[in-house]
């Protein structure tokens, strides 16, 4: 029997329960720093020390231990859990590592890790918990797709998404590309499209069906009930 396919697009939402904050709220992330200083690789050029102090303080707010994952995050991980990890695909926007810890195992991080970093030159990845700071003949950047930047792992997700018979978007606002045409090919490809967010995101009109409220309550109630419709 053929088995349904769910490619699950993720953004900042789903995280806003687990303690890290959304880009475009209020409170959000970008507060007090110019996106353009610390998310862009001219900004990086400008000041490296100062695009290293603000990663160091992403990365020391991601591993505190308040910020862990939330229901919804183990809604996801319980889906791949029970129909197997070929049948699932996170496409996750966020640098965050809350799907891995909540027991996700097929990850695609297209805008990369916090946790993270890579050599320039050589474009090796390392594993990074600490502090690191800025060396004039040593090129290591934060993982991080910054602004103008091409996102990672494009080909795979979009062959993902053809193949997709669910296209369910979570805590995501529709206003950073490529992700935010997700679910026009997701369209085009006779998926089922869902939104699950707090509010009518951006791409709301392209969306089959949406749920809103926030992720820890929508996510775990809606997962439950598909799996016990195909499960
Ligand atoms: N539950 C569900 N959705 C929520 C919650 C919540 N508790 N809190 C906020 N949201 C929704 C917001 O209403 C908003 O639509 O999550 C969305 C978050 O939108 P953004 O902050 O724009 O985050 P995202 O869409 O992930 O941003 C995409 O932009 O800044 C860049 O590279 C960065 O990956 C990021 C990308």
């Amino acid at each position: 029997m053929k088995k349904t396919k769910f490619v699950i697009l993720t953004g900042a939402g789903i995280s806003a329960e687990s303690g890290l904050a959304t880009f475009r709220a209020q409170n959000g992330l970008w507060e007090g720093y110019n996106v353009d200083d610390v998310a862009t690789y001219e900004g990086y050029l400008r000041d490296p020390v100062q695009v290293h102090r603000f990663y160091n303080m992403l990365r020391k707010k991601l591993q505190q231990p308040n910020v862990k994952p939330n229901t919804a995050h183990f809604a996801l991980a319980k889906l791949e859990y029970t129909i197997g990890s070929e049948n699932v695909t996170i496409v996750t926007q966020n640098v965050d590592n809350l799907h891995e810890q909540a027991g996700s195992k097929n990850i695609i991080h297209m805008h990369g890790e916090l946790l993270k970093v890579r050599d320039e030159q050589t474009g090796q990845i390392f594993d990074c918990y600490d502090d690191i700071y800025y060396e004039k003949n040593k090129m290591i950047r934060p993982h991080i797709v910054w602004f103008g930047e091409i996102p990672l792992y494009i080909d795979e997700i979009h062959q993902q998404i053809t193949q997709a018979d669910y296209f369910i978007a979570i805590g995501t606002s529709g206003h950073v590309y490529p992700a935010a045409n997700f679910v026009q090919l997701a369209n085009q490809f006779g998926a089922h499209t869902i939104e699950l967010n707090l509010e009518p995101s951006l791409k709301e009109n392209l969306f089959d069906l949406k749920i809103y409220g926030p992720a820890s309550q929508i996510v775990p109630h809606f997962i439950q009930q598909l799996l016990t419709k195909i499960a």
